[in-house]
Formats: structure tokens, C-alpha cells, sequence
């Protein structure tokens, strides 16, 4: 992995050790650094009591690493609403399907560390596959409902994997407060449900918070997977948040959402999407489908690909 340009000398040397595949499992990295990382769930234990032990909120963003500034909003609002902040860096494995991106997955490990240093982040949590998932591991926890539709329907135990891996991450890190972006809309529904039902949000994560999208100037929800588009497909991507506030203003007007939602569909087609995996009008609590506003708050929910790339985005109608 090529060294980042930016990166403290400092830190370069021990984050060069810092590979999710590679990193020794017995070490962490201390001293100077704002931000210390840990591999080992004894470590992050240690890390954890320590900070908490006066009665400190610790604020847990669960992420994949290949930071963008969408997780770094998230670092910012848990700074600004907690005394601590952690963050996790795992790309789990349960969550990608078959012929999914698991592989070609961004892993950058030492570039995540230097930004999450930069945003005064007190505890990486960075465990690899053997140490989250050890020989034997046999549970899985599974949320009905909400996550049943929309890219539940497209991506069979996506959200069994994400449900169990956020659960594992919140008795790990034991925050008070857990962060995740609204752009994975139907993701914190499910988190949400999960914590609920197993009264995970009390001690713990006693409140999960959603912060909303953030964008490119151009409007296209940022995300990881953004990295993989062509040029090409990166300028025909803004059609589909444009096209979104469009359906959401013929839709807020009264026009029939089934054809305000075919036109939106042929819209993206027509400028370069390959296919479109769904176009929803959903009520913003259940998720189920609406044919009709009527009143209610809700949400456009879409997935669409683009040269291989399957892009996600909502946003809410009212
Ligand atoms: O949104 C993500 O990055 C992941 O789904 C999450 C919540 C970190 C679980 O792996």
C-alpha cells in the first residue's frame, strides 16, 4: 500500500503497521497520538474504562473505514455531543453478499487513523475478521420488518449481518451515544429496531443518533463507493439526487406517485444508469411502501447502478 502524502512522519511509521489484514493482533499504538488504536477487544476495554471511568460519554461511529467527509460529519456531531469519541473500522464480512464488493472493498487504514487524529478522536477501534468473528462464532441476529423490503429484498442478510455486527460493536465499545448517517435510511431503521428489542439502549448506546446526508457540491450523496465511478459515470451520477428533488416536487404537488416514480426511473436510465434496483415512496418510520402522500411523513428511497456501482440515496417528502 502506497504511503499517504500527508501523513506526520510520526505517525507514518507506526500507522505502516496499521493494515486491517496485516496488523499484528497483540499490538496498540500509544504515546504522543490524540487517537489511540486498539485491535484487541482487552485493549479497547482498557481504552474504554479509562475514559468512561469518571462518568464520561463516550460516542461510538461505527464505520468502514475509506473515510469521506459524510463519517467525518458524524465524528464532529459525536465530538460536539459527547466528552469522547470512538470510532470503529471494520469492513464486515457478513454484510457483503456473493459477488458483492467485499474484496475490492477501500481499505486505508493509516489515512483513516491520520483523519480521525485531526478530529480529536480519543479510540480507533480497528479489530480484524479472526478477532470479531473468532473460530466457532454461530449467532446471528435477525430483524424483521423493516428490514425485509428496499435493499433488504435485494441484498438477502445484509442487514443480518449489519445488525449483528453493530450489536457486537455496541457491547464492545459500550457508548452512550451511537452515530450513523441517514443516507443508509433503512440501515438505522434497523439499528434502531435492534437496540430497542434488545434493550441495547440502555446502558448502552442509550441514544442512537441519525445525521443527515451529507453531499458534494453537486448534490450526489457522498459515500465510499463513489471511488469506484468513471469520470464519465461521476458527472451522470447527479442526475439521480436532481431527479430525486424533482419526483419529491411533483409528488409534494399531488401528481400520481406510481408515474412521477416510472418517470424518474426512465430519467435515470435515459442518463446512463444501467437499472434501477428500487424507487420508493415509503412512510419514514415503517418503511411500507405508499402509493399516496396523504399526509404523512415520508421518504423517496432509491438504489440504481451505474457502471457496476450501486448507488444509494432518500430523502424526505413531506
Ligand atoms: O454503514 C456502515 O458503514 C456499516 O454498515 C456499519 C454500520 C459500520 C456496520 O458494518
Amino acid at each position: 500500500m502506497p504511503p499517504p502524502q500527508r501523513l506526520p512522519c510520526r505517525l507514518h511509521h507506526k500507522a505502516k503497521r496499521l493494515s486491517q489484514h496485516h496488523h499484528p493482533l497483540h499490538h496498540d499504538i500509544q504515546g504522543e497520538k490524540t487517537v489511540q488504536t486498539a485491535y484487541t477487544l482487552d485493549v479497547l476495554r482498557k481504552q474504554i474504562d479509562t475514559l468512561a471511568a469518571d462518568g464520561s460519554t463516550i460516542g461510538l461511529v461505527p464505520t468502514m473505514g475509506a473515510l469521506h467527509d459524510g463519517h467525518l460529519t458524524l465524528v464532529r456531531r459525536a465530538r460536539e455531543m459527547c466528552d469522547h469519541v470512538a470510532v470503529s473500522i471494520f469492513v464486515n464480512p457478513t454484510q457483503f453478499g456473493p459477488g458483492e464488493d467485499l474484496d475490492a472493498y477501500p481499505r486505508q487504514l493509516e489515512a483513516d487513523a491520520a483523519m480521525l487524529e485531526a478530529e480529536g478522536t480519543a479510540v480507533l477501534w480497528a479489530p480484524n475478521v479472526a478477532a470479531m468473528y473468532p473460530d466457532g462464532f454461530v449467532t446471528n441476529i435477525s430483524v424483521t420488518g423493516v428490514s425485509e423490503g428496499l435493499c433488504g429484498a435485494d441484498r438477502p442478510g445484509h442487514f443480518d449481518g449489519v445488525a449483528t455486527v453493530v450489536c457486537k460493536l455496541f457491547n464492545q465499545v459500550r457508548p452512550t451515544h451511537a452515530f450513523f448517517g441517514e443516507k443508509d435510511f433503512q440501515q438505522l431503521a434497523v439499528i434502531r429496531a435492534m437496540a430497542r428489542d434488545l434493550d441495547l439502549t440502555h446502558p448502552h448506546a442509550r441514544s442512537i443518533i441519525g445525521v443527515p446526508t451529507v453531499r458534494e457540491a453537486d448534490g450526489l450523496a457522498m459515500s465510499s463507493r463513489n471511488r469506484y465511478l468513471s469520470d464519465k459515470d461521476r458527472g451522470a451520477a447527479v442526475t439521480l439526487p436532481r431527479a430525486m428533488k424533482a419526483a419529491i416536487t411533483r409528488i409534494e404537488a399531488g401528481d400520481d406517485v406510481a408515474a412521477t416514480l416510472m418517470a424518474f426511473q426512465d430519467e435515470l436510465i435515459g442518463a446512463g444508469f444501467t437499472s434501477v434496483d428500487y424507487a420508493t415512496l415509503a412512510d419514514s418510520a415503517s418503511l411500507a411502501p405508499l402509493a399516496a402522500l396523504e399526509g404523512r411523513t415520508a421518504r423517496l428511497i432509491v438504489a440504481a447502478r451505474i457502471g457496476g456501482t450501486r448507488l444509494i440515496d432518500n430523502m424526505p417528502v413531506s
